[in-house]
């Protein structure tokens, strides 16, 4: 008999080396281990097979996800890696969520994802795990699931789909998704034209082709060094997205060891370098959210980085990439003009060159090694420090009375930039349902300068934190050719969108001592972006008595109302935390329940 203690944890399946979990399952470890291999050898794997590295391969294929529609041929071609290299690839299913087709939001479910992804990992006997995302959530979900796990994890994503093709114009969701939705609206085009741009939107595989959500997920795992550079902008449908995936197959084998656990490699100099690649560009704003999530996911770098360190390195981070929103291009073109490799190299004095990837190199040694290349390729695409598209903080962080917590704004998506200093009169929507009542109403008291309020659009309050912080012009100011105002909200917005629109608000309205759950209309708000100030003009005795108010009727609400609701959507409830801290379940984070 082999004592327990001298089983090689390491190797989960190997009769030499033991198994990692589960040997004390029956109180007999050999009789344990005798069933595993009885079990594993009927999916056909022989001794041989039976004693090298297991490398786990997370499999999100989902008829609701076309993200992710060419997963099949991903897996295929990261089990050649790990073939070649002396591993056995073993694939398994976790949850899949695509942003259209899971209701009420994505974002509810991302925390879901995140603990299927970790149980699974932990659960199951494996090395190494490739962890197969792409579309919004998906990658967030895996990296929160995967550092929590800390097993030696490597994401591979989809990668964008290419642009489509309308008259001759190149089209790509999903920017121009809502243009040419608004042209039709407005009468611009016929129901024949809208259709035909509907077929060409999203012509391939892939994630959306913009420096949307997906895409910016995508580039902030590259420089998190977690997954080849070019990883991160190869077309869903290259042969070049094809090969990332084979060597990451090739890179798992070789991570299998301590050194290689996502909590040993990232550092909070990892994150300040993802951080400043997602200012530069000009990165969605749900990147915040994720960010915050993922890195307080990591007991070394939690309570280490802040919302404030995002503003403190927008600062000094231009924004250096043409893409839809803030810019013209697509995801193919960033890649054709070096992608991550060039970017890097041109924020090279920005970037903390000794963090360390999953290949065991630090970020210096990686970029060293391309150096030969003369990346970028196009200076129209990528550009070089010293002719940004935009000079710095690209995205902002507020502060004041209306959000001690935080909010977050994209200066650089403005479509008005006065706006970015405004003081006005809110005009306030209790929740999406008001807002859909009455924005178009002929009657509503609002002029240009009024700050349109949204509310009940955080974390708990629709669940989810829905993408509706784009709120819409009232339309009889824009038929005037009114084409921004300044906009509030607790909620979120696309990564496609622009306009002068301040998201995440914290502490979100739907809590209590909410100071943002008390404007009313006429209130006077004051918004300027150089100072990093929002503001209630409002007396504080003012303040403390609208929320006394809402307290005591609060108390009267009914069970289901108090959050004491069943299911996932009770567990979502009593356990989110807010915005700034990346609106993951208090329970899951490094620092565990509040
Ligand atoms: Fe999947 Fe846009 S819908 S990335
Ligand atoms: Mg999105």
């Amino acid at each position: 008999h082999v004592p327990l203690e001298d089983y090689d944890l390491s190797q989960p399946l190997n009769t030499k080396a033991g198994l990692r979990q589960g040997l004390t399952a029956y109180g007999d470890a050999h009789f344990s281990l005798f069933l595993r291999k009885a079990f594993i050898k009927a999916a056909g794997y022989g001794e041989d097979a039976l004693t090298r590295p297991v490398i786990g391969i997370i499999n999100t294929h989902s008829g609701f996800n076309p993200c992710h529609a060419n997963v099949p041929q991903l897996i295929e071609a990261v089990k050649r890696g790990v073939q070649l290299n002396g591993g056995l690839p073993i694939e398994f299913p976790t949850i899949s969520l695509h942003e259209s087709f899971a209701s009420p939001t994505s974002m509810y479910l991302r925390n879901l994802m995140s603990m299927d992804t970790e149980e699974m990992i932990k659960a199951q006997p494996l090395d190494a795990c490739i962890m197969i995302g792409g579309c919004d959530k998906t990658v967030p979900a895996q990296l929160m699931g995967g550092i929590s796990a800390n097993t030696p994890v490597l994401p591979l994503v989809t990668g964008p789909m290419m642009p489509g093709s309308h008259r001759g114009a190149r089209i790509g969701a999903c920017t121009d998704c809502r243009n040419n939705w608004a042209a039709y609206r407005a009468g611009l085009m016929d129901i024949e034209e809208i259709a035909a741009i509907n077929d060409e939107l999203a012509p391939t595989s892939g994630t959306c082709g913009v420096m949307g959500t997906a895409s910016t997920m995508a580039c902030i795992t590259a420089a998190l060094g977690l997954m080849p550079l070019r990883g991160a902008s190869a077309p869903a449908v290259s042969a070049t997205r094809l090969r990332v995936a084979e060597e990451t197959g090739k890179n798992a084998v070789s991570a299998v060891s301590d050194e290689h656990r996502p909590q040993q490699i990232l550092t909070r100099e990892s994150f300040l370098n993802a951080i400043t690649v997602l200012q530069a560009i000009g990165g969605s704003t749900n990147a915040v959210v994720h960010l915050m999530a993922i890195l307080n996911r990591h007991p070394g770098v939690a309570g280490t980085i802040a919302l404030d360190t995002f503003d403190e390195i927008g600062k000094k981070t231009p924004l250096l990439v043409d893409l839809k929103p803030s810019g013209d291009n697509y995801m193919t073109d960033f890649h054709n003009a070096g992608g991550m490799i060039a970017l890097l190299q041109t924020l090279r004095p920005l970037l903390y060159l000794s963090a360390r990837s999953i290949t065991g190199q630090t970020l210096g040694e990686v970029l060293d090694a391309s150096v030969a290349h003369d990346f970028p390729y196009s200076h129209e695409i990528i550009r070089p420090l010293s002719n940004p598209l935009y000079p710095c903080s690209s995205i902002v962080v507020l502060r004041g009375n209306l959000a001690p917590g935080g909010a977050v704004i994209k200066a650089s998506a403005s479509k008005d930039r006065r706006l970015l200093n405004h003081t006005g009169p809110a005009v306030v929507f209790s929740d999406t349902g008001d807002l859909a009542r009455r924005i178009d109403d002929r009657d509503l008291a609002v002029t240009p300068d009024s700050v349109l309020v949204l509310k009940s659009i955080g974390p708990i309050g629709h669940p989810g934190m829905p993408e509706a912080g784009l709120i819409p012009i009232p339309r009889k100011l824009g038929a005037v050719g009114v084409q921004d105002m300044l906009r509030l909200s607790d909620g979120r917005m696309s990564g496609t969108a622009g306009g002068t629109i301040v998201l995440h608000i914290s502490p979100e309205s739907a809590l209590v001592d909410s100071v943002f759950g008390i404007v009313e209309d006429g209130d006077i708000i004051r918004c300027n972006v150089e100072n990093r100030i929002l503001q209630l003009e409002v007396p504080d005795q003012e303040i403390a008595r609208r929320i006394s108010e809402r307290k005591t009727a609060k108390e009267n609400l009914s069970r289901k109302e108090k959050g004491k609701r069943r299911g996932y959507r009770g567990l979502y409830e009593r356990s989110v935390n807010q915005a700034e801290h990346g609106a993951d379940f208090d329970f899951l984070t490094a620092a565990g329940p509040a």
